[in-house]
This record gives structure tokens, C-alpha cells and sequence, in this order.
């Protein structure tokens, strides 16, 4: 797992944009009255989309304004979960699951391919500043594992040749399918089905 480290790089102001500010007062009004502050990793995922897929600390303070909840609460959340960027990321952020079932379908081998490709370090740019990876906890997709998430997409059934080949695609800016690299539909098995046949739709 790798470590959370803030920016050195802060810039000194952030506010919603006018359709984020909207979104955002939709958002709180989901919540009974009193208990807004519940709208906080809401508000930091918005502010993540809007500043190039990072959170900078100036978003955090003008969260916590914005929730009337003290600065070091929201800094508290920002900090504690891995789908917050506190650092820039490239345009291509690639986000490789190496829990358990993973790891032990070679997910270490997918981090290798990045390090080679990418950059030594996770939380680190290419050197031409377009890719960055990093390495997650469990997305969801371990019957397709290993398994990589690049921006919203995923990347299942990988290997390091298969990797390697995503990585060139993206570092020429090539367009990348996303799914299975073994043929499979979803998680169906590779070959055909051998139960719940009754099923249509299992
Ligand atoms: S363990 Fe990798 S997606 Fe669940």
C-alpha cells in the first residue's frame, strides 16, 4: 500500500466552479437539517473532479467553510481514504489493486510494468507529466484479478505483457478498451458456463 503525502505544490485559492457551487448545494440538501457536514466526501469528490483529479488544502478549507465544520475534519477524511488525490496525478491515473486475490495473481507484476513504464515511485508523474500510478486496496473486480483501474475504467485478467502494452498505449495517447484481456464477458467463466444453465440471465 502506498503512503498519502501532501503536495509540497498548494495553490492558494479554491472555489467551486458555478455548476460544482450548484451541485454542491444540491447535495447538502439531502441531509436532514443539522447533519450537512455528512456531505463531506461528496464535497471532496467534486472538488476532485473540478481541480485536474487532486485535492488541493485550499479545497479542504473551503470545504470546511462551505460545511461550517472545522478545517482539521475535513483534512481528517481527505487524508484517511485512498480515492482522494493529494498530490497531482497525471492525465492518465492508473490505480492497481494489490490486496490478497490480487497479489496473488500476480498484481505485483502489473506494479513492476508501471514502474518501468511510468516511474519508479508511486505518486510520481512520467517524466512527460501525462501518467501517474499508485497502488489501491480492493476495487470490486477480484474474480477478474489482477486488475487495474485507469481514470473510470477498469482493466481486468491482466499480465505483465498485457500491462506493458496498455502503458504504450496510453504514454502515445492511443485510445484503450477497457474489460477483461482474457475474452471474458463480465466475470463469466472463459470457457462456457457450467451452471445455473436454467438461467438465461445468471
Ligand atoms: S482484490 Fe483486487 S479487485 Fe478485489
Amino acid at each position: 500500500m502506498s503512503i498519502k503525502k501532501i503536495s509540497k505544490e498548494q495553490p492558494k485559492n479554491f472555489e467551486f466552479n458555478s455548476k460544482n457551487f450548484e451541485i454542491a448545494n444540491k447535495i447538502i440538501q439531502n441531509y436532514p437539517n443539522g447533519k450537512q457536514q455528512s456531505a463531506v466526501m461528496a464535497l471532496l469528490y467534486i472538488a476532485q473532479r473540478q481541480h485536474k483529479n487532486w485535492i488541493p488544502l485550499s479545497a479542504m478549507k473551503y470545504i470546511a467553510k462551505f460545511l461550517n465544520m472545522p478545517y482539521i475534519k475535513v483534512y481528517e477524511v481527505a487524508t484517511f481514504y485512498s480515492m482522494y488525490n493529494l498530490t497531482p496525478v497525471g492525465k492518465y491515473f492508473i490505480q492497481i489493486c494489490t490486496t490478497t486475490p490480487c497479489m496473488i495473481r500476480g498484481a505485483y507484476k502489473l506494479v513492476n510494468s508501471c514502474k518501468k513504464k511510468i516511474s519508479n515511485n508511486p505518486n510520481e508523474l512520467s517524466k512527460d507529466k501525462s501518467c501517474s500510478w499508485t497502488e489501491v486496496e480492493c476495487l470490486g473486480a477480484c474474480v477478474n484479478a489482477p486488475m487495474m483501474q485507469i481514470n473510470d475504467d477498469y482493466f481486468e485478467d491482466l499480465d505483465e505483457e498485457k500491462t506493458i502494452k496498455i502503458l504504450d498505449q496510453i504514454l502515445k495517447n492511443e485510445k484503450i478498451k477497457p474489460g477483461s484481456y482474457r475474452g471474458r464477458k463480465n466475470s463469466e467463466p472463459e470457457d462456457n458456463r457450467k451452471t445455473l444453465m436454467e438461467n438465461k440471465n445468471a
